[in-house]
Formats: structure tokens, sequence, C-alpha cells
């Protein structure tokens, strides 16, 4: 679906991060967790090219019908500097939903979800997904600083435990998300299962990743690679998977992905 969704509302978070609300009841009502939209910020030709944006929340009538999706953006460059200061009305290009979602799993297995910064976004529709199904869930989630570490109280609802890190020690544990992670699958007994659902910089990825690897345990990560088109025609976004010869071919993560199974991408 390819819609002119006008913006309901834009609450900044930071001086960086805002949640950009979108009249797409459609596309909402369509969406799984992970998957993700592309977004036409501007009407002109800068930018030309749409952008990828996770879906992150799904907003719902009091009868439970979808009536929109929020997206939580981190301004870098001109697409999320036009998203950080869209105003209520503006029609934004929305395409979607798009990719593949996030394999959502059931008691007894545990769900454990690794957030790096605005990497944070494709988890509140997890965590409301692994909530309904009655699955224990822990949010590990890293940011620079304690006030860029958002939605707190939205994943405590869910009763969603928070392992927070931050890399300054303004909040949590001072450091990088994957040490309490790593001590954490240290200590867990091998007979029971935990998912870990990963998103964030390509770096902290690929140390889930070894982690995962590390103690055995399955891991699907959400890849951010450029995207030119998000539908599989441009090529932009390929990412190197393992195959079953030994060797590795190019995947791209906008169809294949954006999740992805952990151990067979080939981190550079
Ligand atoms: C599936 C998917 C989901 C995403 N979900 C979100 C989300 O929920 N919230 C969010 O804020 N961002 C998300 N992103 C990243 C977002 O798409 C980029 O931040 C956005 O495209 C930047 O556009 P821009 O025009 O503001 O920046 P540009 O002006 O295009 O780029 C600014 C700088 O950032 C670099 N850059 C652009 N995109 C990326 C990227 N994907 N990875 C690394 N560097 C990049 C450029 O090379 C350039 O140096 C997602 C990306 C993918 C692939
Ligand atoms: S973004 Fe164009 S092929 Fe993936």
């Amino acid at each position: 679906m390819d819609v002119a969704a006008a913006v309901t509302w834009n609450r900044p978070l930071s001086s960086d991060y805002n949640v950009l609300a979108l009249a797409a009841p459609a596309i909402a009502a369509a969406a799984a967790p992970g998957q993700f939209v592309m977004l036409k910020a501007g009407a002109g030709s800068d930018p030309l090219l749409r952008r990828p944006f996770s879906v992150f929340e799904i907003l719902r009538d009091a009868t439970g019908a979808a009536t929109g999706l929020t997206i939580l953006s981190k301004r870098i460059g001109v697409s999320t500097a036009l998203i950080y200061d869209a105003s209520r009305g503006q029609r934004i290009g929305c395409l979607g939903p798009l990719g593949r979602p996030f394999t959502v799993v059931d008691p007894p297995t545990d769900a454990w979800m690794v957030a790096g910064g605005v990497g944070l976004a494709p988890f509140a529709t997890l965590a409301q997904a692994l909530h309904a199904r009655g699955v224990k869930s822990t949010l590990f989630y890293g940011a620079r600083r304690g006030t860029e570490l958002f939605y707190l109280d939205f994943f405590r609802a869910l009763d969603v435990e928070l392992v927070l890190t931050t890399e300054d020690g303004s909040a949590g544990e001072k450091g990088r998300v994957v040490a309490p992670l790593d001590r954490r699958l240290a200590a867990r007994a091998p007979s029971s299962a935990v998912m870990l659902y990963a998103c964030g910089p390509e770096g902290m990825l690929a140390a889930t990743a070894r982690t995962a690897t590390t103690y055995g345990r399955p891991c699907q990560v959400s890849v951010e690679r450029i995207m030119g088109c998000g539908l599989g025609g441009c090529y932009s976004c390929v990412i190197p998977m393992r195959n079953e010869h030994g060797g590795f071919h190019h995947v791209r993560s906008c169809i294949a992905g954006p999740v992805l199974p952990a151990d067979q991408i080939v981190w550079e």
C-alpha cells in the first residue's frame, strides 16, 4: 500500500529523536512486528528517495481498530530532519508494510530483545505480541546517555524486564549493552530456551550475533542497510549470507529481511 498519510501528531523526545504519528490505518492494520515502511518526507526532489523506518507503534481507536502508526526517528540527515520538523496535517508518502517480520516465540521460550539507540523501534510491537502470547520478555537497551533511553514505562507496562546501559554511565550500567547480555547468557541454564532479537548499529548486531553463537542461542537480527527502494529493485541493501556450500551469497535485506538469522550473516 502506498498512501499520502497525514501527520496526526509529532512529539519531540530530545533534540534529535522524535515520534511521528501518521494516519495510515490500512498499513498499520497489516503490519507485523519487525516490518518497515518507506517514507518520502519531502514533496520535492531532496530527498529524491524514500527512506526506511520500522513501524514503531500501531495506533488504535476505542474498538481496537488500527487508525495509524508511529515511527521513532533519529535525526541524522535530510529526511530525518524533515521528519523531526514535520507539522500536523502535512502529508508524508508512506509505502508498506514491507519486509520479513520477526518470528514471535511462544512459552516456555523466553524472549530477550537487544536494542541499541534508535534500534528500539521494532521492539514496541514485538513486546506487545510477546505479551499477548504470555512470553516472559527482557529488553537489553543501550544508549549514549540516560536522556536517550525512551519509552521505558511503555515496556514496563508490558511486564518487560529492563536491563539498561549507557556509554557515559548516566543511567543503568556503564558500557555496551552486550556486556550484561553476555553475563545473563553465561548464567542461564542451557536447558531453558531463549530467543534473542536484536536491532541497532551493525557493530552491536555483530557482537550480539557472536555472543549468541558462543552460548548456542538462536538470534534474529533486524539489519539496517541503506535502502533505495525497499522493494527488491535497486540492490542497494544487499548483505552477505552463508550458503550451504561453505561460501556466501548476497541477499537483498529489504525483501529477505530486514529480520535475518544472525548466524547466517557474514559479519564484515
Ligand atoms: C529496515 C530499516 C529500518 C529502519 N528503521 C529506522 C527507525 O525506525 N528510525 C530511524 O531513525 N531510522 C531507521 N532506519 C535508518 C533510517 O532509514 C536512516 O536513518 C535514514 O534513511 C536516514 O535518512 P536521511 O535522509 O535523514 O539521511 P541521509 O541524508 O540519507 O544520510 C545521512 C548519513 O547517514 C548515512 N545513512 C543513511 N542511512 C543509513 C543507514 N541505514 N545505516 C547507516 N548509515 C546510514 C548516510 O550514508 C549519510 O552519511 C532504518 C533503516 C532500515 C534499513
Ligand atoms: S532497497 Fe532496493 S533492493 Fe533492497
